[in-house]
């Protein structure tokens, strides 16, 4: 059956999975690459720059797995961009360039309506202002039987944790503490919601944690 997942996503050991003051130049905040230092050098990420090279290994492995098996992902407005408010204009279509590395459906969770946009590579994100619920009904549908990743940001995880929506949840954590920014467990009883850890991986540069809400 068709999972609902999270998957590479970067925390820090005191609980961020963003620094803070995101804008234009800190697309993670600030200090939060240091979530994802180790996912820049794998051969995943630098294909998917376009470099020919990169670290194959344990977490390429599991950077990978990110995105076999996906057919839609959900993300929030934050991590699609800087751009806060009502839309000014349909000149922001993410950071990701014209071929972003989704290739499926991605609903993008806000409060302010915009019409979908096609990208290079069979990437639409459609905007849903009616909230988490109707945004996984949507990811669902469109999936065709694949699943649905939450991609992020964090407060977009938070609300899918809380609602116990999640069946899968993979963190890399990075030793590092950023002291700031956004918390993904804050107001959050995983043990309450049924979470408990199935696996740890030791990866070269993060320790892989695997979630599983129990059935
Ligand atoms: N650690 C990782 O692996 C990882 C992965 C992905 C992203 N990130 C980082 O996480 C940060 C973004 O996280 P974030 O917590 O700031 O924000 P986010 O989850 O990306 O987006 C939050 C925004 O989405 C909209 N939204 C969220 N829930 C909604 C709902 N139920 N109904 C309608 N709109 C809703 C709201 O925007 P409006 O009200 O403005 O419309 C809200 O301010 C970025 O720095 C990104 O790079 C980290």
């Amino acid at each position: 059956m068709a999972k609902v997942r999270v998957q590479s996503f970067g925390i820090s050991i005191d609980g961020y999975g963003a620094g803070p003051n995101q804008d234009l130049l800190h697309p993670l905040g600030v200090r939060g690459p240091e979530l994802m230092e180790w996912f820049f050098p794998t051969r995943m990420w630098q294909k998917m720059q376009g470099n020919g090279d990169g670290e194959t290994g344990i977490d390429n492995e599991i950077a990978e797995q990110g995105f076999t098996g996906v057919g839609s992902w959900i993300i929030g407005r934050n991590m699609f961009g800087p751009v806060r408010g009502s839309w000014p204009d349909d000149s922001w279509k993410g950071w990701w360039g014209d071929e972003p590395p989704y290739h499926t459906p991605v609903f993008v969770l806000t409060h302010h309506p915009r019409r979908p946009l096609q990208m290079a590579g069979g990437t639409e994100f459609h905007f849903v202002t009616e909230g988490i619920d109707a945004a996984l009904e949507q990811a669902i549908a469109a999936a065709g039987g694949g699943d649905v990743r939450i991609g992020g940001g964090v407060s977009t995880v938070r609300q899918y944790l809380g609602a116990a929506l999640i069946d899968e949840l993979h963190l890399a954590l990075r030793p590092v503490l950023l002291g700031s920014g956004e918390e993904l467990f804050r107001d959050l009883d995983l043990r309450a919601l049924g979470y408990e850890c199935e696996k740890t991986v030791a990866g070269e540069r993060a320790t892989h944690l695997f979630l599983r809400r129990r059935g």
